[in-house]
């Protein structure tokens, strides 16, 4: 066995608010520590939040309020989120903590010693929202292939890591170790990714275009590039260089991400780590994408999934074990709450639950509420510990490969024999006959036994559900792992607690959320400062009325609209996904006529129209009775 495990998620960006795809991956960290906890090997559980960056900057703009504080309120909501699910992390962090901003600049310095980071020219396609550069032939259509965005053409001149030098390295390693990137598909991508010669690495920002990042040791008119930044999270948090923890935890490091971020970490990653004189992480685990109603989950599509509305309404743990077992660690998954629902009935409130409930209704009702000795053993039994012994075995090889949702089969395959076992014994009529009191004992202590067996097996999974049942079987001593290879752990006499149904049934009905909902849900940015009235009379609102509206072409959601003010003007606003031009013709709109003329697109735009953006989309302000067209609005 492992001597020590330690297991990172993605380090979230700030500027959107968690879904159910950081909790699935999170969730999965999760399960991880805890199955290494619990069969005692030493643990570390990292996750925080990833803080610089065009991305944060242009967020908290569009909120009012500084990076750091937009970075402060949504760092907050992930670090508050993970207890409500039951995460048990060791450490969070952030990317704006001193300890890591002195982590990167020594590493920086030490590259840049080491003659690995020069000063050069760059020209390319940035996406901010990608927070990468580029090549022309990666690019679909000559928009981002994750984002579909134009990335804007950038020329600079800016600091390089050398990580085309590191390029013959880095092929070998991942064809000498077969697993350091899995699954296999992954590794294949990677490996694909470096069949074309790399580029060095951009690693800069000027402060002139980006103040918002961590100051370049040896240059202070430059940041560090986000991601050179964010990655070196993973040896911050246990202490690079002469951390105890470091010295534990590195290089048994085992990252886990979704596919969106395969190559900063399987080929950034890894280059840096060399250059820097530290040693590779053990295992890269890539899963894959969480859709929704098999479309991409997004904020204009209004459908994204947030963790805990589905706790409150379904509990925690039929969460926790809906997202393990319906989806294949490495590929796509669609949520339906549809599916979800069918989950917990069948699997949860059928086959666990009752099995827990039948168990410990015969335990309290033909004992004396407590667990009775096994004095009679049979030939018969053997079902039980072999099917027992067979799926402790086959959970541990699960684990070893991440087969999450395959351990979780084989856990259900344990409770349907044992569910089986009681209608094939009749304990019922057993209990009928006195001479055989015996015979009912102990086929009601293997039940009870099965049922700790369970409980430790699902433990890292639904460690709610899992306490809930040691407490029905009055077992108060921690269980670990290797207490479940053998059969006949539980203690007899241990006082037995009936305690009600563990999942009820649930109805799937199909709800429309409401907007109002929607927008009650989502807590508003923080106000801004106050301002003077002369100031508020500077901005010139006024009523208009739409004339014309076409979509601009090869953007995907910017609308030029003419509108009638103070005669005819135009204007573009970025409302696409929300309305179609026909939606808007005929609409009187709210507009700030005095901004200054702005080009989008190579589009010229005289002023703006007001909307507000929430979860749900964007909502054109409009009137509740027809306004007088120019007129002032205050
Ligand atoms: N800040 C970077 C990561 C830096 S790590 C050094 C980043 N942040 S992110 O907020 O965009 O998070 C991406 C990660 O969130 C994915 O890799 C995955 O772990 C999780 N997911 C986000 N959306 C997801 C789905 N729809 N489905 C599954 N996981 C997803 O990238």
């Amino acid at each position: 066995m492992e001597s020590a495990f330690y297991i990172t998620t993605p380090i979230y960006y700030v500027n959107a608010s968690p879904h159910i795809g950081h909790a699935y991956t999170t969730i999965v960290a999760d399960v991880l520590a805890r199955y290494h906890r619990l069969r005692g090997c030493r643990t570390f559980f990292s996750t925080g939040t990833d803080e610089h960056g065009e991305k944060i900057v242009e967020a908290a703009g569009k909120a009012g309020v500084t990076p750091k504080e937009y970075a402060d309120t949504i760092s907050a909501q992930f670090r508050d989120l993970w207890p409500e699910l039951a995460v048990a992390n060791d450490y969070f962090i952030r990317t704006t903590d001193a300890n890591h901003i002195e982590t990167v600049r020594r590493i920086l310095q030490k590259v840049y010693d080491a003659g690995d980071i020069y000063f050069g020219q760059y020209e390319g396609f940035y996406c901010v929202g990608c927070e990468r550069f580029y090549m022309e032939k990666e690019l679909l259509d000559e928009r981002c292939p994750q984002h579909e965005t134009v990335p804007e053409h950038r020329k600079e001149s800016n600091y390089f890591f050398r990580m085309s030098k590191y390029q013959p390295w880095l092929i070998r390693h991942i064809e000498e170790n077969q697993d350091f990137i899995r699954p296999e598909r992954y590794r294949n991508e990677a490996l694909a990714f470096l069949r074309e010669p790399l580029e060095d690495l951009c690693i800069s920002r000027p402060k002139s275009r980006l103040a918002w990042g961590i100051t370049l040791p040896f240059n202070e008119n430059y940041v560090t590039y986000v991601w050179f930044d964010a990655l070196i999270n993973y040896v911050t948090a246990v202490g690079y260089p002469d951390g105890e923890n470091f010295r534990t935890f590195w290089p048994v490091a085992q990252h886990l991400i979704a596919k969106d971020i395969l190559k900063p970490h399987g080929i950034y990653w890894p280059t840096m780590l060399k250059a820097a004189g530290i040693e590779p992480y053990k295992h890269l685990n890539v899963h894959g994408y969480w859709n929704v109603d098999q479309s991409k989950m997004s904020k204009s599509l209004g459908n994204v999934v947030r963790p805990l509305d589905l706790k409150d309404k379904y509990g925690l743990d039929p969460f926790r074990y809906f997202l393990l077992r319906d989806m294949v660690f490495g590929l796509d998954s669609s949520f339906s709450e549809e599916a979800f629902v069918q989950r917990i009935n069948s699997d949860l409130a059928n086959d666990l639950g009752n099995l827990v409930s039948r168990t410990m209704t015969m335990a309290v009702r033909y004992g004396n509420g407590r667990v009775p000795e096994p004095t009679e053993a049979a030939a018969e039994d053997r079902i039980l510990k072999e099917t027992a012994a067979r799926v402790v075995a086959e959970v541990e090889a699960c684990f070893a490969e991440l087969g999450l949702h395959k351990a979780l089969i084989a856990i259900w395959e344990f409770i349907n024999v044992t569910n089986k076992y009681i209608v094939e014994r009749e304990p019922w009529v057993l209990a009928k006959d006195p001479a055989r009191k015996g015979r009912l004992e102990t086929i009601i202590y293997n039940l009870l036994d099965a049922l700790r067996i369970t409980a430790v097996l699902i433990s890292p999974f639904m460690p709610d559900t899992a306490a809930k049942m040691m407490d029905q079987l009055g077992i108060v001593v921690a269980q670990d792992f290797e207490s479940i290879r053998n059969w006949g752990g539980l203690k007899a006499g241990n006082e037995l607690k009936r305690e009600d149904s563990l999942f009820p049934r649930v109805e799937f009905k199909k709800e429309e959320k409401k907007l109002e909902e929607i927008q009650k849900a989502v807590s508003p940015p923080p106000l801004k400062p106050e301002i003077g009235y002369e100031e508020f009379e500077k901005v010139d609102l006024r009523a208009a009325k739409v004339i014309a509206a076409e979509m601009i072409p090869k953007s995907n959601k910017l609308i030029r609209l003419t509108v009638e003010i103070d005669g005819e003007r135009q204007i573009v606003a970025g409302i696409g996904n929300d309305y179609t031009p026909e939606q808007l013709v005929g609409k009187s709109i709210v507009v700030v006529a005095n901004l200054k003329p702005a080009k989008l697109m190579g589009v010229e735009s005289r002023g703006m129209l007001l909307a507000t953006d929430t979860e749900g989309g964007l909502t054109v302000l409009g009137f509740d009775r027809p306004p007088a067209t120019g007129a002032k609005i205050r």
